[in-house]
C-alpha cells in the first residue's frame, strides 16, 4: 500500500504510545524503513506486519488497532492535503457514503498504482443503509468500522455500525448495517 497508509499508522502509534514504542514496533515487524514516502507503493506485507507487531507489543487485538486506524485516517488525510478531496465526497454523511466509490476513483488520479477498495450502498432510507465493502485485501473490515465512525464525526452525525456479513464467515464481501442521525443542538 502507498506510504501514506504506513505514515498514518506511524502517526497514530507515535501519538498514542510514543516514539520508543514506534521504534520497537518497526523492529519487531522487521521493517527497515527510516522514513515512509507517501507517494511510494510498498508491499502490503509492510502495513500488515506493522499492525501485527503493534498488536503483540501493545497486547491489543489487531481488529482494535485497525478500527482506531480507520478512525484516524479521515483526520490524517485531511491534514495531509486531501481535505478538499474529502469535501468533494458530499456535504452530508449519507451523501458521502453513497459517493464513496467515486472518491477512490478521484484518489486514483493522484495515486496511479492504487488498488482501491469498492464500496456501494443498498436499502438506503433517511436514517439507515447497508454498506457493502469489497477488497482484494483480507481482514480490513474493522478498518471500515473505524472509518465510518470518523466520517460520522466529520459530519457531526451520530452513527452506529454493525457488521452483518464478513468474508471470514464465507461471504464474498463484507456488509455493515449503518444507522445515522444528524446531531441536533441541545
Ligand atoms: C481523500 C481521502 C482519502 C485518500 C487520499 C485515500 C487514499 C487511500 C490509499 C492511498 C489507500 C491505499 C491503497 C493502495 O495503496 O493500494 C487507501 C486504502 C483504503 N481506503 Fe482510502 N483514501 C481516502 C479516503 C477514504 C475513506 C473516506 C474511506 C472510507 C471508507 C476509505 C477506505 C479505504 C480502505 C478500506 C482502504 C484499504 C484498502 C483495501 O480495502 O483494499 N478511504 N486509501
Amino acid at each position: 500500500m502507498y506510504g501514506l497508509v504506513n505514515q498514518a499508522i506511524e502517526d497514530l502509534i507515535r501519538r498514542n504510545h510514543g516514539d520508543e514504542v514506534w521504534d520497537a514496533v518497526k523492529r519487531k515487524a522487521g521493517v527497515d524503513v527510516e522514513v515512509f514516502v507517501s507517494m511510494e507503493a510498498y508491499p502490503d506485507a509492510v502495513s500488515y506486519s506493522l499492525v501485527g507487531a503493534a498488536s503483540e507489543l501493545l497486547g491489543a487485538p489487531a481488529a482494535e488497532l485497525l478500527e482506531a486506524f480507520g478512525e484516524h485516517w479521515t483526520l490524517y488525510t485531511a491534514q495531509k492535503g486531501y481535505g478538499d478531496l474529502l469535501r468533494t465526497g458530499g456535504s452530508t454523511f449519507k451523501g458521502f457514503m453513497q459517493n464513496l466509490h467515486n472518491l477512490h476513483t478521484h484518489v486514483a488520479l493522484s495515486f496511479p498504482h492504487l488498488t482501491p477498495p469498492s464500496f456501494w450502498c443498498t436499502d438506503v432510507t433517511d436514517s439507515s443503509m447497508t454498506l457493502h465493502y469489497q477488497s482484494t485485501r483480507e481482514g480490513l473490515g474493522p478498518m471500515v468500522v473505524g472509518l465510518v465512525r470518523g466520517l460520522g464525526r466529520m459530519f457531526d452525525t451520530e452513527v452506529s455500525i454493525t457488521p452483518t456479513r464478513t468474508r471470514a464467515d464465507g461471504a464474498d464481501h463484507d456488509t455493515f448495517l449503518l444507522t445515522f442521525a444528524a446531531k441536533t443542538p441541545a
